[in-house]
């Protein structure tokens, strides 16, 4: 893996697949890129249309349709196949549908004799990194889920706004299910080297905002839906980030769906956390301390994930068909 050329395969060339196919066109990094749709035309056009691009692009890249057997001797695959959700739908209602699909697709990949890492983004992403990592056997470091990243990155474009300090010296992260039930451990939050909360005291700002940010938040991606139907322009770039991680071995911080083995209370799940990710792929949770409050906000995200696997999830990939 990573040795010269890097290679990675999207798996779903849709809205959130191609703006991030969009975005490692403007950052390079990446040597080849080959696209998978169950709409194979659709792969190809979309090929044909990025490649156009290339002559203006920042480094050459390779962009071509492809079929599962380009899977074999890839670095990355990323997963953006599947359902969607429609306006005022919940991202856990696209679990039925979407675990079948996932767990096909998963199927192709480990076929082609692939051994390296792969993204998850298709929601809920939680959920379908979990039938993941069930279905292809890859050690759990090796799948990782686009998690909270994107929630993270809205959240500090929020806080950039509101106390004006450019959003690399906000650390701050969603946690939880990248759905409702996700939180932000405001304890565990810093502008540059201060606790976020000595900043607004000394600031004379009142705590009483920090909410209502987080709801805006978390709700976003419902009132983008309903104003232009799909998000993909902060995912796109989200999963750049996330591939740039991966590939250039950053050790970065970044809130991931990562599989969970008791470091906060639960196991055997997928779920936002910050991680250290590197070319191994999720590298170490990083364990918060978290309040008593947050703790019941993170136990509560985690027993909503536990029902749908149970009650959904588990039965679709023991299913033989
Ligand atoms: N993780 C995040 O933060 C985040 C953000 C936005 C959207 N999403 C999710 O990403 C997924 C894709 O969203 P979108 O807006 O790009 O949808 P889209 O409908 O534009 O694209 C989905 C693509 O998947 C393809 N597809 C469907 N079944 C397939 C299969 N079996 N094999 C291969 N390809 C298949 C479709 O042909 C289509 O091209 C959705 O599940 C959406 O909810 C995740």
């Amino acid at each position: 893996m990573f040795d010269e050329k890097r290679k990675v395969v999207l798996i779903g060339t849709g809205f959130v697949g191609m703006s991030m196919a969009y975005s490692i066109m403007n950052t390079g990094g990446i040597d080849e890129l080959v696209l998978i749709d169950v709409n194979e035309e659709k792969a190809q056009g979309e090929a044909m249309d990025i490649s156009d691009g290339l002559p203006y692009a920042k480094t050459h890249m390779k962009v071509i349709a492809g079929n599962y057997h380009e899977c074999r001797d890839a670095d990355i695959v990323v997963i953006t196949a599947g359902a969607a959700q429609k306006p005022g739908q919940t991202r856990l209602e696209l679990a039925g549908i979407n675990a079948k699909i996932i767990k096909n697709i998963t199927k192709q990949v480990m076929s082609s004799g692939f051994n390296g890492i792969i993204v998850v983004a298709s929601n809920p992403v939680d959920l379908m990194s979990y039938v993941v990592k069930k279905v292809s056997g890859l050690p759990a470091n090796r799948v990782i889920g686009s998690g909270t990243i994107l929630d993270t990155a809205r959240l500090r474009h929020k806080m950039c706004e509101y106390l004006n300090i450019t959003s690399s010296n906000i650390h701050a992260y969603v946690l939880g299910e990248h759905g409702d039930s996700s939180f932000v451990s405001w304890d565990n939050a810093y502008v540059g080297c201060l606790k976020l909360y000595d900043y607004l005291d000394r600031k004379g700002i009142e705590h009483t905002e920090l909410e209502h940010i987080h709801q805006e938040v978390r709700d976003a991606a419902y009132k983008i839906i309903e104003r232009k139907k799909a998000t993909y322009y902060g995912i796109g770039l989200s999963l750049n980030r996330l591939l740039q991680a991966i590939l250039n071995d950053e050790n970065a911080i970044l809130t991931v769906s990562a599989h969970q083995d008791g470091q906060y209370t639960d196991e055997d799940i997928y779920i936002g956390v910050p991680a250290v990710v590197n070319r191994s792929g999720v590298k170490e949770i990083i364990k918060l301390d978290l309040n008593k409050n947050d703790q019941e906000k993170f136990n509560h995200s985690c027993k909503t994930l536990k029902q749908t696997i149970k009650e959904t999830i588990d039965q679709i990939i023991e299913d033989k068909a």
